[in-house]
């Protein structure tokens, strides 16, 4: 359609976009938020959707904020940047709210508690691109739709640490080969280089490492009380502010002397158990996350803590029984059909599930619940302000 339209933008898709209706069409409205008044192109969809392009946004909304960011016009990171806080935690309430009633086709979930650290400050690992050089790399992130660099000279949402990397980077105090393409950044405590508290990693076109020590590096992290370690290349959770807190309430109350983590990774939520003395055994599919969890539980003398290198749906379709508390933490893609129906062939008692995907959790825990778990407790935590990413802890039960 060449021509412009008016939108009233009613409220969010859980991809982040303002949403507004026009002519039997739903339009998603990038970087957009409930009660602007925009001006926009329409790119027909293939039913009756279309994308908004070349948005002018003609009334703000109430809840538009200055941006903390100077880079949140171009940057392709935080879709929400300029969005007041509060406003966001209430869009993410109702869009898990929504997606537990829609997806999940159940009517009676308990309450959302929402818990929130600060909204700035917060990332603890980060993934810059590279482009031309000058006194240091040139660095940056994707730009909104498309593969471009945006160079940033600061990015307000990494932990200080980060931050004070970013920037020696960029000035030359830390030194980057010249062939990097990109760089992994993390928050580290057992780092003592240029900038103490974090590691970093460069890599080539291939996004394999320029130094071929990098692809076993570990950095450290303190959870809990206990320094961590996880692959610096490798998955682990993003925020440095919330990290305890996630533990704590994926695994605070667990009962029983036995616990099952699936999708268990490095081990963020076994070693903690383990180190309050419960037997856990964690099942992953990633080698490097694997290993790294058993030298993490030898390291630390968590002789309760054992890991298998296996599929979850293969391991627990060859089980005849299982403990009766179970933490789940799949990837975005969620537990799915056939994990469900092992866990309702097993019956555990207790299920933890964990996401960083509503549709997929109210989808898998509409599942549990119609199989005859009840859901206990709902906590969204704030991991990813600025954008509409959330981290959901569920606690389901099954009576006896
Ligand atoms: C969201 S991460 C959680 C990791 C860990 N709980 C943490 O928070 O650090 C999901 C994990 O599931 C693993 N994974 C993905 N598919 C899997 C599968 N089919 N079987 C076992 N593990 C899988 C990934 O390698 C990843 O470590």
């Amino acid at each position: 359609m060449e021509t412009r339209v008016e939108l009233q933008i009613e409220r969010v898709a859980p991809g982040g976009d303002g949403v507004a209706h026009v002519d039997g069409l739903v339009v998603f409205v990038p970087r957009t938020f409930p009660g602007d008044r925009v001006s926009a192109r329409l790119v027909r969809g293939k039913e009756a959707w279309a994308k908004a392009v070349e948005v002018e946004v003609l009334v703000p909304a109430a809840t538009r904020v200055a941006s903390p960011c100077t880079h949140s016009q171009t940057c392709g990171g935080c879709p929400w940047m300029g969005w007041d806080v509060a406003a966001q935690r209430a869009a993410k309430r109702e869009l898990l709210a929504d997606l537990l009633r829609r997806m999940g086709r159940h009517s009676e979930w308990p309450e959302i508690q929402v818990v929130a650290g600060d909204d700035l400050g917060w990332r603890s690992k980060a993934e810059w691109l590279t482009g031309a050089w000058r006194a240091g790399a040139v660095l940056g992130y994707r730009a909104r739709g498309t593969n471009d660099l945006v160079e940033v000279d600061d990015c307000p949402i990494l932990a200080p640490r980060l931050r004070d990397l970013l920037l020696g980077l960029k000035n030359g105090t830390v030194a980057l080969p010249r062939e990097a393409r990109s760089a992994t950044a993390c928050l580290d405590e057992s780092a003592t280089g240029a900038v103490p508290g974090a590691s970093f990693s460069a890599q080539d076109r291939a996004d394999a490492p320029l130094d071929v020590r990098d692809a076993d590096r570990r950095v450290r992290r303190m959870v809990q009380g206990l320094p961590l370690e996880f692959p610096l290349r490798g998955f682990q959770q993003g925020n440095a502010q919330l990290l305890s807190s996630l533990v704590d309430r994926a695994t605070s109350g667990l009962d029983g002397d036995e616990v099952l983590d699936l999708y268990s990774g490095s081990g963020l939520f076994a070693l903690p158990l383990a180190a309050r003395g419960r037997a856990v055994h964690g099942i992953e599919l990633d080698a490097v996350a694997v290993r790294t969890a058993r030298i993490n539980a030898l390291r630390l003398g968590l002789e309760g803590a054992r890991f298998t290198h296996s599929d979850v749906q293969v391991w627990l379709s060859r089980q005849a029984r299982i403990p009766e508390a179970v933490l789940v933490d799949p990837p975005r893609a969620g537990l799915g059909e056939a994990v469900v129906k092992q866990l309702v062939r097993l019956r555990p008692t207790h299920i933890r599930h964990v996401s960083c995907d509503p549709a997929t959790l109210a989808r898998d825990a509409g599942a549990l619940v119609r199989a005859g778990w009840n859901c206990l407790r709902i906590d969204l935590l704030d991991m990813f302000p600025h954008t509409p990413h959330m981290e959901v802890v569920m606690h389901l039960e099954r009576p006896q």
